[in-house]
């Protein structure tokens, strides 16, 4: 049995490897994500059953159990330089007149690149394997990064290829965020009162220094490979010989790299790049010019800082003037203001835009920005519109410097300065504003997920009184909203009908759907799985927050002053009242065998091993994968492997499925 076992998983894992290279680095999948999320199902099951077949590079493997408490500092085995830049075709031109010079009459060819606007890793395979993975840093040592680097699908986890692959390999290449997961990203971070991020570079860095893999994976991070560190025997005599072994070795290798003959090649390249960059799905900041072979490089050498071999030509940032219009203060969910800059409508890099955030109060001031002020404004990463820069020679005497708001524009209501000065928050917890964007939260895709219940809708239903708390949705009739604009019978049915039907989503999404600072979907779902209704969310102390796995200290935090907060206790009784039930995914939380580590290990009869781990948690014990003296009970089933006997050599107890459920006693 274990041994057909091992060859079904062994099978089911290079298939699935085989899809994963073709969807995430040749971009042309074979079958659809039913059918791969089946293969997918299968081999955890099997693992699950087998879980001494479990090995590191399983596909199932990706995300790592347990958070990090920090990152290790590596030294690189070869140093990561970093590159000179030109801004020029002259510049450029300079460049070569420099390799000729010192490759003395040989003849050269160049490689062109686009410069991925991500970070730079590098990547450590051993006899295939991925062992490691590491931030650039200094350029000499990194943040080992490797639980992140594995939850990046484009990257594999082991090389493709039989035999041929250098006992050690180390990959370079830049870390990047698709351009639509970016916008994606920030806009559920808005939704969540979280800061976004400025540009999809930051995202990439910030999603990759996290020290829950698990966030990692949920970011949609890619790879492109370049280059190689360290390396036990060369891929090729030529860059570009070395970049076709990547590809074929499973390595995901930008499409768009050209050899050049020339500079005058080089150049025509580098244009049309910097004009059809926006059809990309990722940021490039410029183009990377490099010599092509590896022994003309050798002769090239290298400055202190960087390769004589190669350059980069950057574009020139996207910049439109424009004028300020008017400055709006919009109110948030959690009734933070920003400032908001009305443009006259401008050209910029593809999109017109007329609206740029000024992110907060100190921008105001720090730019000096003022109603019919002349501004320069910029692409962040050429998405959201910023104002860079105030001409102030060109300022009308009349404006006045613009004042911080006292009360919410919204509703009249007090404000109040965070302890850092930055932020500005309405106090007003009745505020039609903030009210407005929390129903809109509330309602939203990711949260309660209520079909035809639209922004514009719902400022209606704000404005007439019909809606004043999230409760009041669940008891709108039909008849009520027959009066508002653009409501037919039938509309109206839909609607009521959707929100009847929001009541039994699972208790995950009514916990998002609330708006706690710091929970979105994902934290919601861990809360929801670990304590199984908000009652006992709203019992638990502080510390029993934080000590649920991936809970951080700030979430747990905000989740209880939420539940601490008056109002809190009201809103949530209203929504029941009203008739929303939550699907409650797991039984209500226990204490019986708290404190206790449990060890499972082997087949058991009826829980898999995700179920007993669950069953051990909601017992408030804490499920662990490795036997030490510290374990409380190892839990051994059918074919239990080396835990057990280290159990036995510990003198840890062991006991059986039939003890184990006696003991939760359910
Ligand atoms: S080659 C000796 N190729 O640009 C440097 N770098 O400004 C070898 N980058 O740190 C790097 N795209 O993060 C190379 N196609 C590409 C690149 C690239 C982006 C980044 C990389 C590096 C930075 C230098």
């Amino acid at each position: 049995m274990a041994k057909d076992a091992g060859r079904q998983i062994e099978q089911l894992r290079k298939e699935i490897r085989r899809h994963d290279h073709l969807y995430y680095v040749l971009n042309r999948p074979e079958i659809s994500d039913r059918r791969y999320d089946a293969l997918f199902a299968e081999l955890a099951e099997l693992e699950r059953a087998n879980p001494e077949l479990v090995t590191p590079d399983s596909p199932t493997q990706r995300v790592a159990g347990q958070p990090l408490e920090g990152f290790t500092t590596v030294r690189h085995a070869v140093p990561m330089l970093s590159m000179d830049n030109t801004y020029s075709a002259e510049e450029l031109r300079a460049f070569d007149e420099r390799v000729r010079r010192q490759l003395d009459g040989g003849t050269y060819d160049y490689v062109v690149e686009l410069k991925i606007d991500g970070l730079a890793i590098s990547l450590r395979y051993e006899e295939g394997i991925l062992v490691a993975g590491a931030t650039r840093g200094d350029g000499e040592s990194g943040d080992d990064v490797t639980a992140n680097i594995r939850t990046i699908k484009a990257i594999p986890l082991v090389l493709l290829g039989n035999g041929g692959i250098p006992a050690v390999l180390e990959v370079r290449g830049e870390v990047y965020m698709p351009t639509s997961s970016f916008v994606e990203l920030n806009r559920l971070r808005e939704e969540a009162g979280e800061p976004c991020f400025a540009n999809p570079r930051n995202a990439a860095a910030g999603s990759l220094k996290l020290l829950e893999a698990r966030i990692t994976a949920s970011r949609n991070l890619s790879f492109f490979a370049y280059s190689t560190g360290q390396l036990s025997a060369p891929l090729g005599v030529d860059h570009y010989e070395t970049l076709e072994r990547f590809r074929k070795l499973g390595l995901p290798v930008n499409p768009h790299i050209k050899k050049a003959r020339d500079i005058d090649e080089v150049i025509d390249i580098c244009v049309d790049w910097d004009h059809n960059r926006h059809d990309l799905d990722y940021q490039i900041d410029g183009m990377v010019i490099k010599v092509n072979r590896f022994d003309q490089r050798d002769i090239l050498g290298a400055t202190g800082r960087a390769p004589r071999w190669c350059i980069s030509y950057k574009f020139a940032a996207e910049q439109a003037e424009t004028v300020v219009e008017s400055i709006d203060v919009q109110v948030g969910k959690s009734g933070i203001l920003t400032p908001v800059a009305n443009l006259r409508p401008v050209l910029l890099a593809g999109t017109t835009v007329k609206r740029a955030s000024l992110h907060n109060f100190d921008e105001v001031r720090r730019l000096d920005v003022r109603e019919g002020d002349t501004v320069v404004i910029e692409k962040a990463g050429e998405i959201i519109p910023q104002v860079v820069e105030v001409k102030k020679e060109q300022r009308q005497t009349r404006a006045a410097p613009f004042k911080l708001p006292s009360r919410c524009p919204n509703c009249g209501g007090p404000v109040k300065r965070d302890e850092e000065g930055v932020y500005i928050r309405c106090l007003n917890s009745a505020c039609s504003g903030q009210l407005k964007e929390r129903l809109k939260y509330f309602a939203g895709r990711g949260q309660m997920d209520i079909e035809h219940l639209g922004p514009a809708l719902i400022e209606q239903l704000i404005e007439t009184g019909l809606v004043k708390g999230f409760a009041d949705l669940y008891r709108l009739r039909k008849e009520q909203l027959a009066g508002l604009d653009r409501m037919a019978e039938k509309s109206a049915s839909n609607v009521i009908e959707a929100i009847q039907e929001s009541k039994r989503r699972p208790l995950w999404r009514l916990i998002a759907a609330l708006g706690i600072r710091h929970i979105g979907g994902q934290s919601a779902q861990i809360l929801a799985e670990h304590f199984g209704s908000l009652e006992a969310i709203g019992a638990a102390t502080q510390q029993e927050l934080a000590g649920v796995d991936q809970i951080g200290p700030t979430m747990a935090e905000s989740v209880y002053q939420y539940f601490h907060e008056p109002d809190t206790t009201a809103v949530i009784e209203e929504l029941l009242k009203a008739g929303v039930s939550p699907e409650q995914l797991k039984t209500r939380r226990s204490d019986k065998l708290a404190g206790m580590t449990f060890v499972v290990t082997g087949t058991l009869e009826n829980f898999s091993r995700q179920q007993a781990e669950q069953a051990i948690r909601q017992a408030g014990a804490k499920p662990s994968s490795s036997v030490s003296r510290k374990t409380d009970f190892v839990l051994a089933g059918d074919n239990p492997g080396s835990k057990l006997e280290k159990a036995l050599k510990l003198g840890v107890k062991v006991i059986d499925e039939q003890e184990f459920v006696k003991m939760l006693g359910n």
